[in-house]
């Protein structure tokens, strides 16, 4: 795979076809990181480091055409989180179509990355008659020159009749793990969380090191911001950063679970572990954005609706940022020098 141009410029964005004719986009940063986006679902299915090594976890019986969403890398959750409404399970936005921005709107707060995307979508008369509601949901996708992952979502309520709309969103990142046995997971110690394989029973933690020896389905409420993952085995930390987005939820369908699951490898729960960044608790409620709606990427603005669990208009932001170090000791994950700005 070439990385420049005829020019022998750097390529940080190109648009290509996969083997079987499917759309998608290779982000590239300097150092050798890539990440890959499929238009189907607006889906990364793929994040590396400058080694070139995959640090998302994709099965190996994935299907990338509607209308399954890509099983693994991470799939946009929207505007229902699982089964908590009347919606197909996480709703319809992995399984749509989303198009490609080709002249978006400036960055608010850092212009110098060059390897982003902005993916939209937009409600089809089929999608307004399952959730009768007009958004444009825009999703920026890029890979900063340190190789970090960030993924910024602008919700714009645009109803024409004055109404709200209420939704719940994740973020279900799959990570690469070497081996599930040897992860700890790390910030969600002493957390209530909803048990979701005990009918959403509220459970507290205990406090005890958060590791895996069975299928867990558990969205932990009230999260700090940063959550991180360690894989003992790689000697590799992944950090999450989240912004306006309480909850986070961690699966690993273990062994019964897998093989019940068709586009999902006997033995791969071993290899992956989803960690979402999500609000699922309390939805949040967008009002219809106003005349203002031209200054959306301004900071001002930005600035002004930062939180948004409750927005109070104009547009929603949903921001995460993933990082990967070879670091595992807790105070470091922890310092805040070392990780980029979480607002893009
Ligand atoms: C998790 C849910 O987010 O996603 C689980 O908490 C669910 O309950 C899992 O099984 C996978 O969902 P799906 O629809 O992609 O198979």
């Amino acid at each position: 795979m070439t990385n420049t141009s005829s020019s022998g410029e750097m390529v940080y964005v190109e648009h290509k076809k996969d083997i079987n004719g499917f759309p998608k986009v290779i982000l590239r940063e300097v150092r050798g990181c890539s990440a890959e986006v499929y238009l189907h679902g607006a889906q990364v299915t793929s994040w590396k480091n400058e080694h070139g090594e995959e640090l998302l976890f994709l099965s190996s019986k994935a299907i990338f055409k509607p209308p399954k969403a890509i099983r693994g890398g991470i799939p946009i959750c929207f505007p229902q989180f699982g089964n908590h409404g009347s919606l197909e399970q996480h709703g319809f936005a992995r399984n749509r179509t989303w198009t490609v921005d080709p002249d978006p709107p400036p960055f608010a707060t850092i212009s110098h990355n060059k390897a982003f995307i902005d993916l939209i979508l937009k409600p089809s008369e089929e999608d307004a008659k399952i959730w009768p509601h007009r958004y444009e949901f825009r999703l920026r996708i890029t890979l900063g020159p340190g190789g970090d992952l960030m993924l910024t979502s602008r919700i714009r309520n645009t109803n024409i009749d004055g109404k709200s709309f209420t939704f719940t969103f994740a973020y279900h990142t799959y990570f690469s793990v070497t081996d599930i046995s040897e992860v700890r997971v790390e910030g969600l110690e002493t957390l209530d969380y909803l048990d979701n394989l005990k009918n959403k029973e509220r459970v507290t933690e205990q406090g005890d090191a958060i590791t895996f020896e069975s299928e867990v389905d558990k969205t932990y409420l009230s999260t700090p911001t940063k959550i991180a993952i360690i894989d003992h085995e790689r000697k590799r930390t992944f950090v999450l950063r989240k912004d306006g987005l309480p909850d986070a939820v961690v699966w690993n369908p273990w062994d019964k679970k897998a093989k019940a699951i068709p586009d999902f490898g006997d033995d791969e729960y071993k290899h992956m572990l989803c960690v979402e960044a999500a609000c699922v608790e309390t939805p949040i409620t967008l009002k219809p954005a106003d005349n203002l709606t031209h200054k959306w990427y301004s900071k001002a603005v930005k600035v002004q609706l930062s939180g948004c669990i409750s927005c109070t208009g104009l547009y929603c932001s949903l921001d995460l940022v993933l990082s990967v170090n070879s670091c595992q000791n807790i105070f470091c994950w922890r310092a805040e020098s070392s990780l980029p700005e979480l607002s893009i």
